[in-house]
């Protein structure tokens, strides 16, 4: 065989969220627990196929007539449909045209998008993440050319948030950075800003022509679909020209199938559409267009207001279990012996816990009972149920 070319390539690290679930299908104690990346098992300990998804993919398959290709920018209907969730239906911005939408491929896939649009015209910006922030958006912006910097946000002294060193350094960006904000269910810490702390930073946001990046992947695991759009509502009623990442991979239990939107507001129906010219270049650059199914099953369950309900009151009932949980981790680290007051962790949102355990505390629950956390100490709560989370928490005891 002539010399391979790639023998220089070096092993890269595993992935910090999705390298854990490599791992963890490779271990064979049958008392594993993933509690790594986030995903929703029901009380079951199953990551459901939702009732309404199965019902929608009955009625589209009947009436599919062919399986052409989407065009770049995916399938109107559903573009439209996002618009309504993000921004209300009655909002002036779609009705203007102030908005354009494209289809993403989840979450991280309408980032990227996203992330090479502003590369392409903001060559010198630089990326601001909060400190700390989702794993993989580091990688992500540098990836797409931009350097990363952080902004403060968690405070592991109080479990809530450094908001002064948060507006403090978003005060001093120059015009055109790039701010990456979590629009709701901040990935890994839980710790949202209040309605006017967000208020505070649009201030600034806007001051600055900084342009804002807001990652919404988890609406409805909050408070509930409108209530967590409060932060794209407030951005988008200031007439603040910014992206927005959106994602059904978790409110529709749709993983797999790599369904979000990226959004982005503009000043006129007249810049919408250069923009969307340009970033439809992007993604037929990328992958051409994206797959129909995923956009279809949503668009129907979405547009159909019998379909719509039965999707809201599961989506309720996913929201509850979480909260259900992490009122029981609570209490039963208590039961278990730890003084650690853990209370903290019913203030958090969404589906992640940030717990505070040190990563020897980590390493040592992943040899020794399998139990699967993020570096970080990010625990996902939405992986614990009645059957899983007393040894989940007698192992968490001792240990610390
Ligand atoms: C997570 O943070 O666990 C999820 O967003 C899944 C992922 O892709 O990392």
């Amino acid at each position: 065989m002539s010399t391979s070319p790639f023998t220089h390539i070096e092993q890269a690290p595993p992935d910090p969220i999705i390298g854990l679930t490599e791992a963890f299908n490779n271990d064979s104690n049958p008392s594993k627990v993933n509690l790594g990346v986030g995903i929703y098992q029901d009380a079951s300990g199953k990551v459901p196929v939702l009732k309404v998804v199965r019902e929608a993919e009955a009625r589209y398959y009947a009436a599919e007539t062919t399986k052409t290709y989407l065009p770049i920018d995916g399938l109107a209907a559903y573009n439209k449909e996002v618009q309504k969730l993000l921004f209300g239906a009655d909002s002036p911005i779609i009705a203007e045209g102030r908005a354009v939408t494209v289809q993403g491929l989840g979450g991280t896939g309408s980032l990227k998008v996203g992330a090479d649009f502003l590369r392409r015209f903001f060559p010198d910006a630089q990326v601001w993440l909060s400190n700390p922030s989702w794993e993989n958006h580091q990688q992500l912006f540098e990836a797409a050319g931009f350097k990363v910097n952080s902004y403060p946000y968690y405070d592991a002294e109080t479990h809530g948030l450094n908001f002064n060193g948060m507006l403090e350094t978003l005060k001093t960006l120059p015009a055109n950075s790039v701010v990456v904000l979590h629009a709701c269910c901040h990935n890994p810490t839980g710790v949202d800003l209040s309605e006017e702390q967000w208020k505070l930073v649009i201030d600034v946001v806007q001051g600055n022509n900084l342009t804002p990046f807001l990652d919404f992947a988890y609406q409805g695991f909050g408070d509930g679909l409108e209530a967590d759009a409060f932060a794209v509502r407030a951005f988008a009623e200031a007439g603040i020209p910014c992206l927005i990442a959106s994602s059904f991979s978790k409110s529709f239990a749709m993983y797999r199938e790599r369904i979000g939107a990226l959004t982005v507001l503009t000043a006129s129906a007249e810049e919408s559409k250069r923009v969307l010219s340009q970033v439809k270049r992007v993604i037929r650059t990328n992958y051409s267009s994206p797959p129909s199914h995923p956009a279809q099953i949503v668009n129907l369950v979405l547009s159909d207001p019998e379909l719509r309900q039965q999707w809201e009151a599961e989506l309720a009932e996913m929201r509850d279990r979480i909260k259900d949980m992490r009122e029981k981790f609570v209490e039963m680290l208590r039961e278990k012996g730890v003084e650690q007051d853990f209370s903290f962790i019913k203030n958090q949102r969404g589906m992640f816990s940030y717990s505070g355990l040190a990563p020897e505390a980590v390493k040592m629950l992943r040899e020794e009972n399998s139990l699967y956390i993020v570096g970080s100490g990010r625990i996902c709560l939405a992986a614990m149920n009645d059957n899983n989370i007393g040894a989940i928490c007698e192992a968490i005891a001792n240990v610390l």
